[in-house]
């Protein structure tokens, strides 16, 4: 008797779970994932500002580590898998020179900020659907905080 009450519980909690946790969730997640070119409007449970003052640029250089692959951020060097970031930030996207961007981000109208950035690195597949940087995303809203906050300082004119 014992064992079918256990059986019972087990049955039904995913499907309380259906209603209980289901619908909550999908509401939330979804707006957040539209309107790509908005420029950051979108309404996040997080204060980036917050996040990106209590940034770690140390542990933003080691995050760097999974877009280096792809990624230079030096003057003057070359592109690789993806464009150079000199001085992405103010820039629009999709325009640097010598690299065959994908028309979804040449036609994106993004401007690179911490606000447009931060989806971006999220999941770049969501925020903007036909962009080619193929690349899983950073969950953890401090961690790109952290990355951002090191690229600030490291596509920025060297001294
Ligand atoms: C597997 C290679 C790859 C990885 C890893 C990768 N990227 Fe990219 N990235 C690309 C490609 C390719 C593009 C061009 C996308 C397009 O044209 O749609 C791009 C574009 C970008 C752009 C837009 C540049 C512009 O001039 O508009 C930014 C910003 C960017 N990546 C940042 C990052 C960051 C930050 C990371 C690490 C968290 C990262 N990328 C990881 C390949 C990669």
């Amino acid at each position: 008797m014992l064992i079918n009450r256990f059986l019972l519980v087990l049955v039904l909690a995913p499907v309380l779970c259906l209603f209980g946790c289901g619908p909550g969730r999908d509401t939330s997640d979804k707006p957040a994932a539209a309107a790509p070119a908005a420029g950051g409007g979108d309404e996040a449970d997080y204060d980036l500002a917050a996040l990106l003052a209590q940034a770690d640029t140390k542990r933003g250089r080691t995050l760097f580590l999974q877009c280096r692959a792809c990624h230079s951020l030096g003057e003057g060097e070359p592109h690789k898998v993806g464009p150079n970031l000199y001085q992405m930030f103010g820039k629009t996207a999709g325009v640097e020179p010598g690299f065959a961007f994908s028309d979804a981000l040449v036609n994106s109208g993004i401007v690179w900020s911490p606000e447009t950035l931060d989806p971006w690195m999220a999941r770049p597949s969501e925020y903007l659907p036909g962009n080619k940087m193929v690349f899983i995303g950073i969950k953890d809203a401090q961690d790109r905080a952290n990355l951002i906050a090191y690229l600030q300082e490291a596509t920025a004119p060297q001294p």
